[in-house]
């Protein structure tokens, strides 16, 4: 049995926050603005075009001043510096996590492993210009020569989540002419309600896996493979609508995509890190190259911010351990992302593969257990839909929940007064959060109505809303490439950030394996295989046997 490491939960910096936590234990936090008038503005930072509002959080200067305490005591500038030098920080596997190479738009040489990373990634980020240009002013075409209008990316998890989450959010900037399609999951609804809405004259197929070995992925590219040679009757025409992207060549070969046409990644990219390499080609094609590369300049401007600016101002620094605080301290189990801007509706699906593939962790870099609990569940969706929702158990329900709320100061789309509706809305939540309702100001209200003593006192438990649950807000001018490069920039460097502290391996995912590989032995079964000597349990039997049943004839 290995011993937990208890060498983080015992250090002085940890016991410095137990106290603290103790002390604001019961202060709640509308006491915290009264007392200090300028409490908004001193817990007001900013960077990259991006400005946090941090006031409403279960946070003194003291506290604060801990939070810092316990991020230096764990050399986290040292880390962050070995993060962006690419030291192998991905530890269980031995690579670096290079992400920040890929967005790097300058002259830097950075030699890692006797290879200049930002060199390769120049070239590679030309050929996607090239191949971009290409397609956008119709000099490649598809087989009959007609100009492409629809993409279907095929991927999964980090090949997928991203680009569609940035496709989405950049449609203000979209090409003409083009439209873009998703296919993730191992599900045939999918990928038939896709190929349904597309010609094969005119469709570009995007095959996305870095590995180029994940089922979902090869088993969607092969049916989409087949109808396209169904539908045009033309197999060599595959050469020219099938794209690939992967750091694995020799596969994408064998699967009958032309070397010429599959764009490279590298080992020191993790999957949930990718969006900003060659797997953003459907961005690239869907916003356009100039806007891809701004997108990467947003990115690479909250890089810069991340590494020169002090741990007190510096904006993933500050909403990491905000995290940790109540994660660890006040025993917070779920954090919600909350963006109100319909164009930034899928930031919690990619936030949930960032973060919990991040930090679902349970042993330390020395593979002892932690004696500590690291990352929490993430979780969101789009205001103000939410509100209407799942906002009541913020709101009522027995738990601590901190949330991120995400909005953009200006909208794409001035409808109305439907801008200032949602602000609205995104305040109105943030400031019920934290001062909810008391049990005296229920009753008068109730009084107020004119009930009875009685239904007063019966009615009034039900409206008391504790409040003191933190929130974060988190501002851009507007939705744009750059404000969107340095959202996600942001929230990769948060989670790397509590990596630190947890220290963890925030770069693998052995958990997602074990998975993956249990269902590849249970396939044969499901297709009529008999029983190997894999181990099994009774349940998984019952359950192959009567999905054979319903599927049998
Ligand atoms: O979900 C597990 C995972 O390994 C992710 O980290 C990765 O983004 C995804 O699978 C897809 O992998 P690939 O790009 O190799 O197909």
């Amino acid at each position: 049995m290995i011993s937990p490491d208890a060498a983080l939960t015992s250090s002085p910096e940890w016991q410095a926050l137990v106290a603290c936590r103790e002390s604001l234990q019961n202060c709640p936090m509308k006491t915290l603005f009264v007392d200090d008038p300028e409490r908004a503005s001193r817990y007001f930072i900013e960077g990259a075009g991006l400005s946090l509002d941090f006031s409403r959080n279960r946070l003194t200067d003291e506290s604060l001043g801990a939070l810092m305490a316990l991020a230096r005591s764990r050399k986290l500038e040292d880390r962050r510096a070995a993060l962006l030098r690419g030291d192998k920080v991905n530890i269980t596997e031995g690579r670096p996590a290079l992400h920040t190479a890929l967005r790097n738009p300058g002259t830097d040489t950075l030699v890692v492993g006797g290879q200049d990373v930002i060199a390769e990634v120049n070239a590679t980020l030309d050929r996607m210009e090239t191949f971009v240009t290409e397609v956008l002013n119709h000099s490649r075409t598809g087989y009959t020569g007609k100009a492409f209008t629809d993409v279907v990316s095929i991927g999964i998890g980090g090949s997928f989540l991203g680009p569609k989450l940035v496709t989405e959010a950049l449609q203000p900037y979209r090409t003409p002419g083009i439209r873009c399609h998703y296919v993730a999951n191992i599900d045939g609804t999918e990928i038939s309600e896709t190929l349904a809405k597309v010609h094969p004259e005119t469709t570009l197929f995007l095959v996305q896996s870095k590995s180029f070995g994940t089922r979902e992925t090869l088993e969607n590219s092969k049916v989409a493979r087949k109808w396209f040679i169904e539908c045009s009757g033309n197999e060599q025409a595959v050469a020219s609508h099938f794209m690939a992207v992967t750091a694995n060549v020799n596969a994408a070969q064998k699967f009958g995509i032309d070397p010429d046409n599959v764009f490279p990644m590298w080992d020191w990219v993790g999957g949930r890190y990718s969006l900003w390499s060659a797997i953003g080609l459907p961005v690239a094609l869907s916003i356009g190259m100039d806007n891809f590369r701004a997108l990467l300049a947003g990115a690479h401007a909250m890089d810069n911010h991340f590494r020169d600016t002090p741990l007190e101002k510096n904006l993933p620094v500050v909403m990491a351990m905000l995290g940790i605080w109540y994660s660890n301290f006040w025993g917070a189990e779920t954090h919600a992302i909350l963006p109100y801007d319909h164009y930034l509706r899928s930031l919690p699906d990619h936030l949930q593969q960032l973060d919990m593939e991040s930090s679902g962790k349970r042993v330390n870099q020395q593979g002892k257990p932690l004696n500590y609990h690291s990352g929490p569940v993430i979780w969101g969706g789009v205001g103000a839909n939410g509100q209407h929702a799942y906002h009541q158990l913020i709101h009522q329900g027995t738990r601590l929940i901190s949330a991120d709320f995400i909005i953009p100061l200006q909208t794409h789309n001035p409808v109305a007064t439907h801008h200032a509706d949602l602000f609205a809305n995104c305040l109105g939540q943030s400031r019920a959060m934290m001062a909810g309702k008391t049990l005296e100001e229920a009753k008068a209200e109730l009084a107020a109505s004119g009930l009875t003593e009685a239904e007063v006192d019966r009615l009034a438990p039900h409206k008391v809303i504790p409040g003191n649950q933190p929130s974060n807000t988190l501002m851009m001018s507007k939705v744009t490439p750059e404000t969107v490069g340095a959202l996600i920039a942001l929230y990769e460097h948060r989670t790397f950030v509590q990596g630190v502290i947890w220290d963890l391996d925030s770069f693998d995912q052995w958990g997602v394996e074990l998975g993956k590989k249990l269902g590849e032995n249970i396939r044969p079964r499901l297709l009529g295989a008999e029983k190997s000597d894999e181990a099994t349990d009774s349940a998984t039997d019952n359950l192959i046997a009567l999905f054979r049943s319903a599927n049998s004839g």
